[in-house]
């Protein structure tokens, strides 16, 4: 009976040793320390014994059922452990692995326009204001040599603003042009006077490829004494260049507008043929980039500078054209469609 014993504890200790899982060590206790294992089944087998028998085999089965006991309770705390470990492994955080990346957005081409062509001014000594989109007819028209029955009002489509001051005049509009701004500098600020005027301006227009409702323009002025045509071409062309670039020719001619006099439009060899002419240019090799002219008298005058002592210039240029030529884009509306696979390029 005792080697019985022994067997039975060397088959249950070797096996126990290979057990590698909760479950299987489960199966483990049931065969050899369950109810109908072969140890208690000898245990209770005890009481049929003699009393010398009984208490050798006894004494011995119980101390290899604690043995057993003991090997379980030590491999089941092993095996709980390597599993709380593989649990913790599955989940855990591997720092190596590459992020998923965030898309970026960056600034829509005209916004990144405006700024490049603000910065260039602000490097020539210019100062950048901004505006309200809802202005006084005043300052959009009336200050600027335009009354209301100039010719000039013609070219600029208006939206006006439901507002209607005493009379049944019409005050209010959304701006046709950022001159407004200009308006407003000579009538609130006294020389000298080195502004831009970046924003949106509007026309009651409908959309075509060179069209659009709004569309941003940039304005500049500047007022102290002495100040000539030299001024104004002499700045106009140091922009011209370090925007289009050092070899592209520049051309100023004679123009008209209400509040400068005399007036000019600058134009830039064309970026397609390079002045052979072609359909971007309608063949005149030249591409009117922006008016411009010396501030009229009139205009210093009612906004409260005296003419007799001070001048200025003035220009203007519409923005969104600038990436068009630059980039050779044939269509404005691509710009305000908000499509992400023609604006992610810029
Ligand atoms: N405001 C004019 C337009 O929208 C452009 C312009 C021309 C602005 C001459 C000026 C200027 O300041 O001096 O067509």
């Amino acid at each position: 009976m005792l080697e019985r014993l022994e067997g039975l504890k060397l088959n249950a200790l070797k096996e126990l040793k290979a057990v590698t899982g909760i479950k299987e060590l489960d199966l483990w206790r049931v065969h050899y320390l369950g109810k109908k294992s072969e140890l208690n089944s000898i245990l209770r087998g005890l009481a049929a014994l003699p009393v010398e028998e009984r208490k050798a085999i006894g004494a011995r089965a119980n101390r290899i059922k604690a043995d057993l006991e003991g090997g379980f309770g030590q491999k089941e705390s092993v095996l709980r452990e390597a599993q709380l470990m593989g649990a913790a492994e599955e989940r855990r955080l591997d720092i190596s692995l590459p992020g998923r990346p965030y898309p970026l957005g960056h600034l829509h081409p005209i916004t990144q326009t405006l700024a490049e062509v603000c910065d260039i001014f602000v490097s020539l000594g210019f100062g950048v204001v901004e505006g309200t989109e809802v202005e006084w007819n005043y300052y959009n028209f009336e200050a600027l040599n335009i009354p209301e029955e100039h010719p000039a009002r013609d070219s600029m489509s208006t939206s006006w603003v439901d507002f209607e001051a005493e009379g049944g005049e019409r005050t209010m509009l959304l701006r046709t042009h950022t001159t407004s701004l200009t308006a407003r500098a000579i009538e609130f600020r006294r020389p000298p006077i080195r502004l831009v005027e970046p924003g949106k301006v509007y026309r009651y227009e409908a959309s075509d490829a060179t069209h659009t409702p709004m569309f941003h323009q940039i304005d500049g002025i500047a007022v102290d004494e002495n100040i000539t045509m030299a001024d104004l071409k002499g700045t106009l062309y140091e922009f011209a260049r370090r925007f289009f670039g050092e070899e592209r020719k520049v051309r100023f001619r004679c123009d008209y507008f209400p509040f400068v006099e005399p007036g000019v439009e600058m134009a830039i060899e064309c970026s397609v043929c390079r002045g052979a002419g072609c359909r971007l240019c309608s063949n005149t090799g030249w591409i009117e980039i922006l008016g411009a002219g010396m501030a009229h008298p009139q205009v210093l005058e009612r906004g409260g500078i005296d003419p007799e002592i001070y001048s200025g210039f003035a220009f203007g240029m519409g923005v969104d054209r600038l990436p068009m030529l630059r980039h050779g884009i044939d269509d404005i509306r691509l710009f305000y469609n908000n499509d992400l696979r023609f604006l992610s390029q810029f």
